[in-house]
């Protein structure tokens, strides 16, 4: 999407953080902004920052973990501004711990929020801009979580890995409507994702970390030294208009990801001078696996 002055942009999580950051990026190019989030009190904030900023915004409230509560936020922003052309699944929480520490509850909250808030804004959103015939673009906010994966981060990262996964599909199956794709892997932010227990609905019982809600001091720490979010806001919207599919923001992380796909490249190798393997007749790749952009 090269052209965007007077194009209107949905951020879902865009109350606070990195959602605030492309809010504020793309509304500097000059184009509407709706502001999605479950947090009142932060989004009225948002919402007159950014009118301060002289940016054409509106709030509403939606949690994405609600199919019907993204689709009445998609009304909402089509009786606002007429079409939606840009589309950012932003809003994400974290949650891990050891093996048998993590609540059987915090396991559906995160996969409710970080993934299926992806596929819900997916699913609610490519008709609207379909129908329009001028084509749009979705960002899904994944991490370097994404692409690397730590001890104690398996819940966050396994669904970060999953909304890469999904996005390289739907990456090819939006390309011949005109709509790209964008997977947003950033590094450490300055955001208030430490505290993102804030977020944790009734709908998924009393918070057993109620007391201590905020993330371990190192993770505390590594987010708040992390890179402001109007760079990323920055690195986003150039990516958008070269339509790319991967977004990095944190070029350091390089030969950790390069390390992880030696090892796995040195697996397959591996299985191609297997005795066992390599016994077997050759098999062709089924037609429908198809490469990737
Ligand atoms: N901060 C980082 O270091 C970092 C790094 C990589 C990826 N990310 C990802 O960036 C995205 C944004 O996070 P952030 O760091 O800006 O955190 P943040 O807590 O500052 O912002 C997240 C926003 O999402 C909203 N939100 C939470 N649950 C919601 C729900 N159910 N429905 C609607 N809105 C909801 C919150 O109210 C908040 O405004 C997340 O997907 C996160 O996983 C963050």
């Amino acid at each position: 999407m090269q052209d965007l002055r007077g194009k209107t942009a949905f951020i879902t999580g865009g109350a606070s953080g990195i959602g605030l950051g492309m809010a504020e990026a793309f509304g500097r190019e000059g184009m509407n902004i709706v502001l999605a989030d479950i947090e009142a009190g932060a989004l009225d904030a948002a919402v007159a920052d950014l009118k301060s900023k002289q940016i054409q915004v509106a709030g509403v409230r939606a949690d994405v973990t609600s199919r019907d509560s993204l689709r009445a936020a998609a009304l909402e922003t089509v009786a606002r501004f007429g079409k939606v052309h840009l589309v950012c699944n932003n809003a994400g929480i974290g949650a891990g711990g050891q093996i048998g520490g993590v609540p059987e509850r915090d396991w559906d909250w995160v996969i409710d929020v970080n993934l299926k808030g992806v596929v819900y804004g997916v699913e609610v959103f490519t008709p609207l801009i379909e129908s329009h015939g001028e084509g749009g673009h979705f960002v899904n906010t994944a991490s370097l979580a994404g692409m690397l994966s730590g001890p104690g981060m398996e819940p966050y990262s396994a669904t970060k890995f999953a909304v890469v996964a999904m996005s390289e599909g739907w990456a090819m199956q939006l390309a011949p409507k005109n709509i790209g794709v964008s997977i947003l892997c950033p590094g450490f932010v300055s955001t208030h994702i430490y505290d993102g227990r804030r977020n944790r609905t009734e709908a998924y019982g009393p918070d057993p970390f109620a007391a201590n809600r905020e993330m371990a001091t190192v993770g505390k720490a590594a987010i708040q030294a992390g890179m402001a979010t109007s760079a990323v806001g920055g690195r986003v919207v150039e990516a958008v208009r070269d339509n790319d599919l991967y977004v990095f923001t944190h070029p350091e992380y390089r030969p950790l990801v390069e390390a992880r796909f030696e090892r796995i490249l040195a697996a397959f190798d591996k299985s191609a001078q297997s005795p066992v393997i390599s016994a077997l007749p050759p098999r062709e790749i089924p037609g429908f696996i198809s490469e990737p952009q």
